[in-house]
């Protein structure tokens, strides 16, 4: 079947730029993004493509080339399903925050809403597509809504879970490792719904690209890549500890290791801990389904990654109270980024604000600066701990729009989002207007310590 009308529900970091990017390269197909949130659809639709909700390198381009013509964003959710052909679900699926797998569990309310809402509407045979990333078999929990209608219309349910990472977004779409679709591939209208995606992403993906699976093989992918990802993160970060106890440099330990071809260089950075909305969510979700099977042994091992993630953003700001001489209590610190990682406005368990709030609760004095983030994202994030009244983050953290204001009078700066244009700062300038000692503290190796500690910084970096 050829797919000439599509319809994305979740208008969010996934379901924008995915979209846009379908639209982009298949102008034949009529791609519709909806969401129930206003301002994020208004945005979309902001005649300045500059305005677009997501910061994403390229993305305000592709935006601008297929708004209008073949993209369009809509708060009409019902319009748009009662006209597809193929539907993608790409809302968000958080961390359970209440109720049995409270901490653990994905979030599904969203999922269960959007299959409520297109078995409703549907008025002909759809493709239901799981974009977001789902527990294992959510797809059989799918189908049991869609198919007990009544209203005679079928449905076929694939998993596409999606593997860009934010800040290469594009590159990531146009360019994808591979493309995961998992169908009901023993049965011919389970063939046909998959050749049918197959079809669209084959528009500018080699074939050989494009993977096809069962449903749960393509549901538990998902989980399993973020989860050896982020155990790569956990590893080498357990190293860096063990590298500033013994004159290691985890950058040496790291390329000598990634250089086995075996193991690979990617994702062997050192850093004050990995943020994200997905890699803690999604080990969590992996923990607590491991657990409800019986599988504790597995459901340990993986809970591990985030044990250590925790250790290493905690210790990261415990050494800055230590190094300030046992108490930062109405000291100045400059904090360098606060999005989860470059190129992203995107701050969602980003390192920085658990490292701010340990550093508040010693009664330290924060200024903030990040080039992408917003003053109230950053309140937002804080108030979100609940760790004390919002007046007082308020008052005593200050967001500027200056690096140099962020260190200006500062006791110490700590860097920790590895945003290039840290590295090109006039540090000279940063370091004349500290207080002296003046400490700088790199979360993210991104400065050179010889060039750093000449100009006359107290300097520590994670692993070194
Ligand atoms: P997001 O929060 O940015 O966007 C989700 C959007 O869905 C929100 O705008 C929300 O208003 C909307 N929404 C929720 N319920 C709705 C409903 N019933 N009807 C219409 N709209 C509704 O989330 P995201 O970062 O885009 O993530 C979406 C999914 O993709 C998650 O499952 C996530 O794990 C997965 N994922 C995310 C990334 C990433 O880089 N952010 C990468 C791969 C996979
Ligand atoms: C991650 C995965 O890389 C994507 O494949 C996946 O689709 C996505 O999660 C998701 O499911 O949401 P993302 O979280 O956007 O993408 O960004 P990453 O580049 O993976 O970085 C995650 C965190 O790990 C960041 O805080 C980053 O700074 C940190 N990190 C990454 C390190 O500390 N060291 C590294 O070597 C790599």
């Amino acid at each position: 079947m050829k797919i000439k009308n599509i319809c994305c529900i979740g208008a969010g970091y996934v379901g924008g730029p995915t979209m846009a990017v379908i639209a982009q390269k298949c102008p034949e197909i009529n791609v519709t993004v909806v969401d129930i949130n206003e301002n994020r659809i208004a945005a979309w639709n902001d005649e300045d493509v500059n305005n677009i909700p997501i910061y994403e390198p390229g993305l305000s381009e592709i935006v601008a080339e297929a708004r209008d013509r073949n993209l369009f964003f809509s708060t009409d959710v019902d319009e748009a399903i009662d006209k597809a052909d193929m539907i993608f679900i790409s809302v968000n699926t958080p961390t359970k925050t209440y109720g049995i797998g409270k901490g653990m569990a994905a979030d599904l309310k969203f999922i269960e809403l959007c299959a409520r809402q297109i078995a409703r509407v549907a008025k002909s045979d759809k493709i239901v597509v799981e974009k977001s990333t789902l527990p294992v078999r959510t797809a059989q929990a799918l189908k049991n809504i869609l198919e007990n209608t009544g209203n005679g219309v079928n449905f076929q349910i694939l998993s596409n879970p999606e593997f860009l990472a934010e800040g290469t977004a594009v590159d990531d779409l146009l360019n994808p490792d591979r493309v995961l679709i998992g169908g009901d591939i023993d049965s011919t209208e389970g063939k046909e719904a998959v050749s049918s995606l197959v079809e669209i992403y084959a528009n500018w993906i080699p074939k050989e690209r494009i993977l096809t699976t069962n449903v749960w093989s393509s549901e538990l992918s998902k989980l399993t890549a973020n989860a050896f990802l982020a155990q790569r993160v956990s590893s080498i970060n357990a190293m860096s500890e063990l590298c500033e106890k013994t004159g290691a440099d985890v950058n040496e330990v790291a390329k000598a290791v990634g250089m086995d071809s075996r193991i690979g260089s990617k994702f062997l950075k050192s850093s004050v801990g990995f943020g994200g909305s997905c890699f803690q969510k999604d080990i969590l979700n992996l923990v607590y389904i491991s657990k409800s099977l019986g599988l504790n042994e597995v459901a340990d091992y993986w809970e591990q990654v985030i044990l250590m993630n925790d250790h290493q953003k905690r210790r990261f700001a415990a050494n800055i109270v230590k190094t300030l001489f046992n108490t930062v209590s109405g000291k100045k610190i400059g904090v360098l980024g606060w999005a989860f990682k470059k190129d992203t406005n995107d701050t969602r368990e980003s390192a920085a604000i658990y490292v701010t709030d340990y550093l508040l609760n010693e009664q330290a004095e924060i200024t903030v600066y990040d080039p992408k983030v917003k003053a109230e994202q950053v309140y937002a994030d804080l108030d979100y701990l609940n760790s004390r009244p919002e007046e007082e983050n308020r008052k005593r953290v200050k967001v500027v729009n200056s690096p140099y204001e962020a260190g200006d009078k500062a006791h110490a700066v700590a860097v920790l989002t590895e945003w290039d244009e840290f590295v090109e700062l006039n540090w000279d300038d940063i370091y004349k207007n500290m207080l002296k000692p003046a400490f700088l503290f790199d979360g993210r190796r991104l400065l050179d310590r010889k060039e750093k500690e000449k100009i006359g910084f107290e300097f520590y970096a994670i692993g070194n």
